[in-house]
């Protein structure tokens, strides 16, 4: 397994790849992983097959955070991440400094992004507004550096998957978009790096998520349909039993487009975020 840390040693690799028609298939990431990220290199794996190359990028995202959020305490444990990474068999681990990624050079500083201008208004873009310029801004440079046949994205940030699909149709790249399911610990939490946040009575607590998805799908699969506003209603209610955990938003939409249904049936995805003490964590399920 081979570290590299800038972008012009990355793309350099990624065209030798390309000219000796290795498959390449890539996860990017921020890094402290776990058993979700895992699962996506295990995917990339299967897709490149043994002779492929997988590419990890760790690289937690300034462009993606707001001033008010956690950049300076997100986690970090490069060490770790490598030894995962390793032991999983990833070929390269692509870990720039965040001055490769956006120069500063006085007069001259980065001054292009990506920006998709329809789904990234919706939902986490609703209570994140520059949140998703960020994504797609990054997920576009990490292609042009790794030049990936194949990038796995996890149904975790469903949206997200949801707004690079979008952006890669819409700027032609030429990369296969694929999407793995959330993984979960075993009492339902959706794995996340930013669950290490959480003391032990909120990790409790949130397990609100994961609950209110279920509930609401217990009800889609047996009833009648539902009406959005009703499910809304519930699912409020069962947040509110959670004494540090707010609901920022629940939303009910088609899985392609990511219109909102005021009727729900099988088929509909659900999202929701809350806050845990000051932690945001999100969730989705198909219903
Ligand atoms: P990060 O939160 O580190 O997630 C990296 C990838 O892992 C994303 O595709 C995410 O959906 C996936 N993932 C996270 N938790 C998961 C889980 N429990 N099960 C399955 N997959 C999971 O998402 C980002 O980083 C960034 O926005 C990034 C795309 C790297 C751009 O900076």
């Amino acid at each position: 397994m081979r570290t590299v840390t800038t972008a012009s040693a990355m793309q350099r690799l990624a065209k030798r790849w390309q000219r000796g028609r290795v498959r390449v298939g890539f996860v990017p990431t921020m890094g402290f992983l776990h058993a979700g990220h895992l699962s996506l290199v295990r995917r990339a794996r299967q897709l490149v097959g043994p002779h492929g190359r997988v590419v990890l990028s760790i690289y937690v995202n300034p462009l993606q955070f707001a001033p008010t959020e956690d950049l300076s305490a997100y986690p970090r444990d490069f060490e770790r991440d490598a030894k995962l990474c390793r032991s999983e068999g990833v070929d390269v681990i692509f870990a720039p400094g965040p001055e490769e990624m956006y120069p500063a050079e006085p007069g001259a500083a980065f001054s292009t992004v990506v920006v998709e201008e329809q789904l990234s208004k919706l939902m986490e873009g609703e209570s994140r507004p520059t949140h998703f310029r960020g994504v797609t801004t990054v997920v576009a440079k990490l292609f042009n550096l790794v030049l990936p046949e194949i990038a796995v994205f996890g149904a975790k940030d469903f949206q997200q998957a949801a707004i690079i699909r979008r952006m890669v149709r819409d700027l032609n790249f030429p990369v296969k978009v694929v999407v793995a399911p959330t993984r979960r610990e075993q009492d339902g939490l959706a794995m996340s790096s930013r669950n290490k946040y959480l003391d032990e009575s909120q990790r409790q607590q949130a397990l609100v998520l994961s609950r209110a998805l279920r509930q609401a799908q217990e009800r889609v699969r047996k009833g009648a349909p539902a009406s959005a506003a009703q499910l809304r209603a519930e699912t409020a209610a069962l947040v509110a039993l959670a004494p540090q955990a707010r609901l920022d938003y629940v939303a009910f939409f088609d899985p392609e487009t990511l219109a909102p249904m005021q009727e729900v049936r099988p088929g509909v995805q659900m999202a929701l975020a809350v806050f845990v003490g000051r932690t945001r964590l999100i969730d989705n399920v198909k219903l």
